[in-house]
């Protein structure tokens, strides 16, 4: 067992943040020394604060402050800004988590500096390379040298990239222990379900960039939310999007319709999930979330990274259509019984330090 590893975490966007907090707890029982870096990818109080406070993580040891900008910007900014503390730091290992700038921003300094990479999250594959977190995951992979996987489906992908079965970790879903943690505060909370809803969330480039296809599922929402109340918290990226299309949400006869909401901190979405009879999102925890849960859920994309949420959750890819929209929207039914997917358990924070500390590995 080592008892003298320095680790440093780099997060920075918001999907990041519950995937730190179990490791970040863990490390602390172990008294492991752990430094935060936050790069400033996403910087609101509401996509980042209140994250890391309602999550209980330390506050970051160092903030890069890069904000927003083009991909080539961001991802330089941070790159720029981590080197430093990299060098300074000198870490036994840098974790970077998900497939956001910031995590294969980070991976490249690392790497360049000499410092082992850890991926936390690593594996998933949509074969989708107009996604720039596509690109951030195989890239980020392709730097790694501890390879901690959510799903046996993330371990093949590795394999069939070429990349050494002994750095390949199958640790489970990170994501879960957050929730698992979080859960009966969530529980608690219950205070939504006036009458029955479906939540939704809307945030990526291909669903919201583009004024269209923007347009047509707000409509589709709109006509849906005339049949059943729509929640709806708001992304900055989509929020922008919906004042340049100077819409605000959509109210019927009957009192339903769809409400606009600010992000919620984490364990309100997760008292919202949990109230709610549908999700309709773009996003990729949510996929997960609700497949823990038993929530149905609908994805608005062409394609997931996360098949299993699909073949053994209560996932299910949908076009950013009207007709398929109403469609699937319209079959749900009710939630199902929530399926047990292998090492999703609330465990993983705990193989991770693990491997890291007593250099054991989890087949
Ligand atoms: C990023 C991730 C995406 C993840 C998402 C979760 C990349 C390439 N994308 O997308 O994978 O699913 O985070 O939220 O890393 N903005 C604010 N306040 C903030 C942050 C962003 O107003 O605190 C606005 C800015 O106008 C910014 C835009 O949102 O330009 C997009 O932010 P950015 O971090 O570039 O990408 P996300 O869409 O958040």
């Amino acid at each position: 067992m080592r008892t003298d590893l320095r680790v440093l975490s780099v997060v920075g966007a918001r999907p990041n943040f519950m995937k730190l907090a179990p490791l970040a707890h863990e490390l602390m029982r172990r008294e492991t020394p752990h430094v935060i870096v936050h790069t400033g990818q996403h910087y609101d109080a509401d996509m980042s604060e209140s994250f890391i406070q309602s999550l209980g993580i330390p506050k970051p040891d160092y903030n890069l402050a890069v904000g927003s900008g083009t991909h080539a910007q961001q991802t330089a900014a941070i790159m720029q800004r981590f080197e430093p503390v990299c060098l300074d730091v000198k870490p036994d290992v840098v974790l970077v988590y998900g497939d956001v700038n910031s995590t294969v921003a980070a991976a490249l300094v690392a790497a360049k500096v000499g410092i082992p990479v850890g991926h936390v999250e690593a594996g998933l594959r949509s074969r989708d390379w107009t996604m720039p977190e596509e690109i951030n995951r195989v890239v980020t992979d392709r730097l790694s040298h501890y390879l901690f996987i959510p799903s046996r489906d993330a371990g093949e992908n590795l394999r069939a990239e070429g990349l050494p079965a002994d750095r390949i970790h199958f640790v489970g879903n990170i994501m879960i222990d957050s929730l698992v943690a979080l859960l009966p505060r969530a529980r608690k909370m219950n205070g939504h379900r006036h009458q029955p809803y479906a939540l939704v969330t809307l945030h990526r480039p291909a669903n919201v960039d583009d004024p269209d296809t923007l347009r047509e599922l707000l409509e589709t929402l709109a006509e849906l939310g005339q049949e059943r109340q729509i929640l709806f918290p708001v992304h900055p990226r989509t929020r922008a999007r919906m004042r340049e299309l100077g819409w605000n949400g959509a109210r019927s006869d009957n009192g339903v319709g769809v409400v606009l909401l600010d992000p919620v901190p984490y364990e309100e979405m997760l008292s919202l999930v949990l109230g709610s009879d549908m999700v309709i999102t773009d996003s990729g925890g949510l996929q997960e979330e609700t497949s823990f849960l038993g929530v149905p859920c609908l994805t608005v994309r062409p394609n997931t990274e996360r098949p299993i949420t699909c073949t053994e959750g209560t996932n299910r890819l949908v076009a950013s259509k009207r007709e398929p929209l109403l469609q699937a929207a319209r079959q749900v039914t009710r939630r199902t019984a929530p399926p047990t997917i292998e090492r999703w358990d609330g465990f993983t924070a705990r193989r991770i330090a693990t491997v890291l500390c007593d250099s054991a590995r989890f087949d």
